[in-house]
């Protein structure tokens, strides 16, 4: 009679025990579910009650890099940038057309210089053998030949080249003249017929 007595005993401590030690697992653990809803709720309102919203509001006044008077600050400069880059790059463009014009008239008053006039001065002294007008005489006609043809004709002569029968008679002539010379001279015959 006490061993079954004392069997139940121990079957009911043990019972108790676990009952027990779920009870505590459950509401000393993480797990939410041992709560009840209404302790949820009244644990949320407390730490509502507890956090109030203006917590933050000093922190947002106490770091003054992001402050919205340096913020603009910063894109007037940054705008400041800009501008000014556009407006170098403008100048810069502006200025690289006024030199490219001021170029072009340089060569086209040049050329106006060299072409007809000195060539026809130059020429004055290949007359005799070639021609008023290029057609030919003691030397060769030229008028019928592109000016590239005579330029390169005239520097053969003048590097020593033989080239007709009757090449030490033109040499002399070729010898004294720069290409310039020679381009404006065959420009001034070959344009002649
Ligand atoms: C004294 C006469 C004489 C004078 C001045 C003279 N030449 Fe000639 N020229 C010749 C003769 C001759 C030849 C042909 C030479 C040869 O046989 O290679 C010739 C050849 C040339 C040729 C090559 C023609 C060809 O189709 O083969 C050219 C170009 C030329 N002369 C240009 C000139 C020029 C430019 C001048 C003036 C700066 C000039 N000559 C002055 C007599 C002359």
């Amino acid at each position: 009679m006490t061993k079954r007595f004392n069997l139940n005993a121990t079957a009911i401590f043990s019972t108790a025990v676990l009952g027990s030690a779920l009870l505590i697992a459950g509401c000393s653990g993480d797990n939410d579910e041992a709560k009840t809803a209404q302790e949820s709720a009244a644990e949320q309102s407390a730490m509502a009650v507890k956090q109030p919203a203006p917590v933050e509001a000093p922190k947002a006044t106490m770091q003054p890099e992001p402050s919205p008077a340096s913020k603009a600050m910063a894109e007037v400069k940054e705008t400041a940038a800009d501008v000014k880059e556009e407006v170098q790059e403008t100048a810069a463009a502006v200025k690289e057309e006024v030199q490219e014009q001021v170029a072009a008239v340089k060569e086209e008053v040049s050329e106006m210089v060299s072409s007809s006039p000195s060539g026809e001065k130059a020429y004055a002294t290949c007359v005799g053998c070639h021609g008023a007008n290029g057609e030919g005489g003691v030397g060769p006609r030229l008028n019928n030949q592109s000016a590239a043809e005579v330029v390169a004709k005239l520097e053969k002569y003048k590097a020593g080249e033989q080239m007709g029968p009757m090449t030490g008679m033109m040499a002399p002539m070729a010898a004294g003249l720069s290409t310039d010379d020679m381009k404006s001279i065959a420009e001034y015959v070959t344009a002649l017929k």
